[in-house]
């Protein structure tokens, strides 16, 4: 679905950049040009970004598997 009309930036483009460390509404704007031009797509990228990081706080946490030193 289309969040940013002007920019033609749909909802899976947003999640994907937030996935990918764009994890503040400035750095959306940056990377995907969402909310530049009438502003009106905003609120949505907000609840977007708090969406995705309510998410995250839910997901287990990643363990690294760190190789064992042999004697
Ligand atoms: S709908 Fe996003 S800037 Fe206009």
């Amino acid at each position: 679905m289309y969040v940013c009309i002007c920019k033609a930036v749909t909802d899976s483009q947003i999640r994907e950049a937030i996935d990918r460390g764009a994890c503040t509404r400035k750095k959306l704007v940056h990377c995907l040009g969402v909310g530049r031009d009438c502003g009106k797509c905003n609120g949505d990228v907000r609840e977007l970004l708090q969406a995705c990081a309510r998410h995250r706080c839910r997901e287990p946490k990643m363990v690294a598997m760190l190789p064992v030193a042999a004697n």
